[in-house]
């Protein structure tokens, strides 16, 4: 398994390029599944999670080309409507095959998810709306089997969904089902995430006819069949909050290109709050760090809030910086192992219930630590850019799933990270 050996110290400077955001490509290469034409993509990041989601579309039977971040699909041919537990259970978006193979084919068998590191994460809000839909489900020995078979045409109704809390894999899946049922349905209680609406926009492009993307609101009105379409992917609103806390961490200067900067605010007001200098054009944002960095206070709750996905980095940044600083998990219940990890590297984190409380201006020491899920994976390779000698990270599989080329973007940047097969 492949190591990386950081050695802290170097500030970070110059600029960087984002790539394509791994939770847009997701849900949006799951799309071509819906329609009966090909699928063109720009800007799809060379991930694990993306290539786990390619050999699944590719057992449904859809033909897949990659050449560089371009990728073209093609689900003329999808003969087999069964996710198996191998691939579910390595990435979870593998849920997402569920809406729109009921919808297009009246039939899917999904592999529960399962638990993971971060929290049991079940996926009841995606099956009661495909069960108001009307869809017949059924779960037995672990697999999720759904059917059309007893509906008028086998399609989906559409209807109305209140959904239970926020979730965006539910309004995913419930969205792409929606759009080829019959008739009008209304996602309640939606989430609001940009990909969420990368997901939606594209979807218009195939000809789907989606209202009120980006409110809590979402209508769509059934169509019989999509259209040949091609769109490029949003940019990774984490991987650019990631070099943007290390940019602050490291009293370095970076500029993160091809972002939006709107969709950045939760994260971008937290970086001013730690003192570090933020300014913002048009499709970038720089950060330059500051000797004396504050801690922040971070409540994790679905966008426009500060998302989850970023405040294992914070942790970090609170660690070394000056003053007590306080992050509220409130989406996952799982989501502080990174703080047993960075407590290894000299931190001081004291968990109680959701939240992490950090003491502040610690210094960091180099050692060996272990990753254990994607972004507590990011929050140890910050630590160790400024930690005082070598940090070596094991299992980086982890990042390897959501971080395109990292070490590559972070050395180029003046960092010193090398990876040891
Ligand atoms: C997505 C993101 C993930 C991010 C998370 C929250 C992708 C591929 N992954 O995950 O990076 O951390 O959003 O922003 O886009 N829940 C239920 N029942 C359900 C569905 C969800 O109780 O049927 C709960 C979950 O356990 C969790 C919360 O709702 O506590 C939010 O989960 P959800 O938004 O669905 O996360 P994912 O879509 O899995």
């Amino acid at each position: 398994m492949d190591k990386l050996v950081i050695e802290g110290g170097f500030p970070l400077k110059g600029e960087v390029i984002i790539s394509g955001a791994k939770n847009a490509a997701l849900p949006i290469l799951i799309s071509s599944l819906l329609s009966d034409e090909t699928l063109n993509l720009q800007n799809v990041p060379n991930l694990q999670d993306i290539k786990t989601c390619i050999d699944l579309l590719s057992a449904l039977g859809v033909s897949v080309k990659r050449q560089g971040n371009d990728c073209f699909l093609d689900a003329n041919d999808v003969n087999n409507f069964d996710a198996p537990y191998e691939l579910v259970k390595t990435m979870r978006a593998s849920i997402l095959v569920l809406g729109p193979l009921l919808a297009k084919y009246g039939e899917a068998k999904v592999s529960l998810p399962g638990g993971c590191a971060i929290g049991s994460r079940p996926v009841d809000i995606h099956i009661k709306g495909l069960e108001l839909m009307g869809a017949k489900i059924i779960i037995d020995k672990g697999y999720i089997s759904a059917s059309t078979a007893q509906l008028p045409n086998k399609k989906l109704q559409g209807c109305r969904i209140f959904m239970d809390q926020v979730t965006v894999g539910g309004t995913e899946n419930l969205m792409m089902a929606a759009v080829l049922a019959e008739g009008i349905t209304i996602l309640e209680n939606a989430a609001k995430e940009p990909e969420i609406v990368d997901l939606g926009n594209c979807l218009i492009k195939m000809g789907a006819i989606i209202d009120g993307l980006g409110t809590d609101k979402i209508k769509i009105q059934g169509v019989s069949s999509l259209k040949k379409a091609s769109y490029k992917i949003m940019f990774d609103r984490i991987e650019a909050g990631t070099f943007m806390t290390a940019a602050a961490m490291t009293g370095g200067y970076v500029v993160c290109n091809n972002v939006n900067p709107e969709e950045m605010e939760s994260i971008t007001q937290k970086i001013k709050e730690s003192g570090a200098k933020v300014e913002i054009s048009e499709n970038s944002i720089s950060v330059t760090g500051n000797k004396k960095l504050e801690s922040v206070k971070i409540i994790t709750a679905p966008y426009p809030a500060f998302p989850t996905d970023m405040q294992a980095q914070f942790m970090a940044l609170n660690v070394v910086a000056n003053g007590v600083g306080e992050i509220t998990e409130t989406i996952f219940e799982n989501r502080f192992m990174h703080a047993q990890e960075l407590i290894r590297m000299g931190a001081e984190i004291d968990i109680k219930q959701n939240t992490a409380i950090t003491k502040g201006n610690n210094t960091l020491t180099g050692t060996n630590v272990m990753a254990t899920d994607l972004r507590a994976s990011a929050s140890l390779v910050l630590a160790a850019l400024v930690a005082n000698g070598k940090t070596t990270i094991e299992r980086i599989y982890h990042l390897d799933r959501g971080y395109e080329k990292l070490e590559a973007k972070f050395n180029a940047l003046g960092a010193n990270i090398k990876r040891l097969n």
